[in-house]
């Protein structure tokens, strides 16, 4: 027997729909297609594209770019765009200001090339998004660890080799000087893909400070761990990498305690033509929009997140954190649906899911856009 019911359609804080230059993974017409099965009516836009989105032109040609295939393709989505800082676009932030949801710096190298290493240009755009009062969106790894990583490893790394490569020291350090030039410069700091219990940890001492600091975690990091890359192998491969069972229960209990914020899911689709190369060529990402809320309700089903819960991490907490306006999105949920998560029935253009062969317990029927 069906449950249906209906709950605010959710924001996904953190998405790669690839426009421009990454349009053979994903474009904003089977991104959309995706946002809305997951249930998301809502999408923050990462700057990482080719070229990357770093300068208010290229904002306003991406935007252009996302209309058009909108009308082409008759499809209605709600979206905001960061600006991807960079060492040399720091005047960029004051002119972008009234058109993007936030900044987004990547504090260690990832997947593009819009690192920032200088921890004295790091410091001077928490300083301009402080002044400007602007979120400042943060990948925590940090790259002279990575770098270190890198050297030391001996052998040729696979995919089970990732976590060593990138280690959990690298978010840590990272998220150390994060918490203290956002005290320094009061910015309003929104840590992307938290995936450590110490980060949880210092999250958490920040909060009780008065620091204003807000954590995200992504449905990879909550439902999958390290042991699963036995199976995934490169497409388990991303940034940060899945870290170990008390790392996920650690991500759990900040969800249930308030350190943990939001939910978003990383959602960073790649080819399974990309995925299947040797483990170094392989890039790092995985989808993730369209099981973002199935794998919320069958957590719910099993006890483990309550309906208000899901709500104020993918809708309410971001609302507050990146004031957005109101609407009055929904979507309507099946609590008793069960159903298989199936790469055929994937709407992403990259057409895989790491969580495929999983059977879950309750699944979003309908999202709807309303004013
Ligand atoms: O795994 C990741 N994939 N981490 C990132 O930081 C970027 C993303 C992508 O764009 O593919
Ligand atoms: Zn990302």
């Amino acid at each position: 027997m069906p449950r249906l019911i209906t709950i605010p359609a959710l924001v996904d804080p953190h998405v790669h729909f690839r426009t421009p230059g990454g349009e053979h993974k994903e474009d904003w017409n089977t991104g959309t297609q995706a946002a809305l099965a997951g249930g998301v009516t809502t999408v923050f836009d990462m700057p990482n594209t080719n070229p990357p989105t770093t300068t208010l032109e290229l904002v306003r040609a991406k935007k252009t770019m996302i209309e058009k295939t909108l009308t082409e393709y008759k499809r209605v989505l709600r979206y905001y765009f960061y600006l991807g800082a960079t060492a040399t676009n720091l005047a960029e932030i004051a002119r972008c200001q009234n058109e993007i949801i936030g900044v987004k710096l990547f504090m260690g190298a990832s997947t593009g090339n819009l690192q920032v290493e200088d921890d004295v240009v790091v410091e001077e755009i928490f300083r301009e998004c402080g002044r400007l009062g602007i979120v400042l969106a943060i990948h925590c790894e940090d790259e002279a660890v990575l770098q270190q990583a890198k050297s030391d490893f001996v052998g040729t790394p696979t995919a089970r080799d990732h976590g060593r490569l990138r280690p959990r020291t690298a978010a840590i350090t990272a998220l150390q000087k994060a918490i203290q030039w956002s005290e320094k410069y009061q910015t309003r700091v929104y840590v992307l893909h938290v995936s450590t219990a110490e980060e949880i940890e210092l999250i958490k001492a920040a909060k009780a400070k008065g620091i204003a600091i807000f954590a995200e975690v992504t449905p990879h990091h909550l439902f999958l761990n390290e042991t699963d890359l036995e199976h995934l192998g490169n497409l388990g491969k991303m940034n940060p990498p899945l870290r170990t069972a008390t790392d996920q229960a650690a991500l759990w209990s900040g969800i249930h305690d308030g350190t943990v914020d939001t939910i978003g899911t990383d959602h960073a689709p790649h080819t399974l033509e990309e995925k299947n190369l040797d483990y170094a060529q392989a890039p790092s990402g995985v989808p993730g929009i369209e099981t973002y809320l199935a794998l919320l309700l069958d957590a719910n089903h099993r006890g483990l997140i309550s309906l208000d819960e899901i709500t104020r991490l993918t809708r309410t907490n971001i609302q507050r954190i990146f004031n957005l306006p109101e609407n009055n999105d929904t979507v309507t949920i099946d609590l008793e649906l069960v159903k298989i998560i199936r790469n055929e029935d994937m709407l992403t253009k990259c057409k895989w899911s790491p969580f495929a062969g999983k059977t879950l317990n309750g699944w979003p029927i309908l999202a709807q856009i309303k004013d």
